[in-house]
C-alpha cells in the first residue's frame, strides 16, 4: 500500500485554483500574538457555485526541532447556499461570478473577487475578502474609497444607516 507522503503532490500554484494561500509576518517576538490567515483561490479565482463547495479548511503549525505538528485551526463551512432547484439556483444573493469592487490591497495578485453572499451575513464578519472591514458599515465609510462597489461617496448617514438594516435583516 501506498505511502501518505506518496499522496502529496506539488505544481505550478498559479495555474491551480485548490491551493490554500497562507499569510503571515515572516518572524515574530516569542510570546506575541500575531495573525495568520488562510485563504483559496487568490492567484486563480475558485468558483463561487455549490458544486466547488469546499467544506472545511484546516491549519497546522509544526515548531522547529518538534516531531509532531499542531492543528491550530480547523474551519467547517457547512452551509453553501444549496437549493431545492438545483445546484447554483436559487436567491442565495450571489450571481457566482468575480468583479472588482477597488478592494484589491498591494498583496493580492488579483483584483476580482468572488461576490460574497449575502444571506446571515449579520453573523459572518469581519467582511471583504482579507476581513479589513470589522462591521457592515466600514465596506463602505472605509473600503470603497474609488466607488466601485455602489457611489456610496453620495449616501447620507440616513441612507447608509437603512442599507445595513436591510443587510441584517437578510
Ligand atoms: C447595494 C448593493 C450591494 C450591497 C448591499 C453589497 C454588499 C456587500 C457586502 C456586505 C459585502 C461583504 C461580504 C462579506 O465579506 O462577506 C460585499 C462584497 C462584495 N460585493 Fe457587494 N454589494 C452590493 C453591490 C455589489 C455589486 C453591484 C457588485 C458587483 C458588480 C458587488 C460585488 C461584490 C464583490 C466582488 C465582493 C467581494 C469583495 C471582497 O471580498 O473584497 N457588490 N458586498
Amino acid at each position: 500500500m501506498a505511502e501518505l507522503s506518496e499522496r502529496i503532490q506539488t505544481g505550478d500554484w498559479k495555474a491551480e485554483k485548490h491551493v490554500p494561500v497562507i499569510e503571515c509576518p515572516d518572524a515574530v517576538r516569542a510570546n506575541d500574538f500575531f495573525e495568520v490567515s488562510v485563504s483559496l483561490g487568490k492567484a486563480v479565482a475558485h468558483p463561487n457555485t455549490t458544486e466547488h463547495h469546499i467544506r472545511w479548511m484546516a491549519l497546522f503549525f509544526q515548531p522547529d526541532g518538534e516531531k509532531a505538528p499542531y492543528q491550530v485551526a480547523h474551519v467547517e463551512f457547512g452551509a453553501h447556499g444549496e437549493s431545492t432547484k438545483g445546484a447554483n439556483q436559487g436567491p442565495v444573493y450571489t450571481n457566482h461570478a468575480t468583479f472588482d469592487v477597488g478592494t484589491k490591497s498591494p498583496t493580492d495578485t488579483s483584483a476580482d473577487f468572488d461576490t460574497a453572499h449575502l444571506t446571515n451575513i449579520f453573523e459572518s464578519g469581519p467582511y471583504l475578502h482579507d476581513g479589513r472591514a470589522a462591521t457592515l458599515e466600514e465596506t463602505w465609510t472605509r473600503h470603497n474609497s474609488e466607488d466601485k462597489h455602489g457611489l456610496s461617496s453620495d449616501w447620507t448617514k440616513q441612507q447608509l444607516n437603512d442599507l445595513i438594516e436591510y443587510l441584517k435583516s437578510l
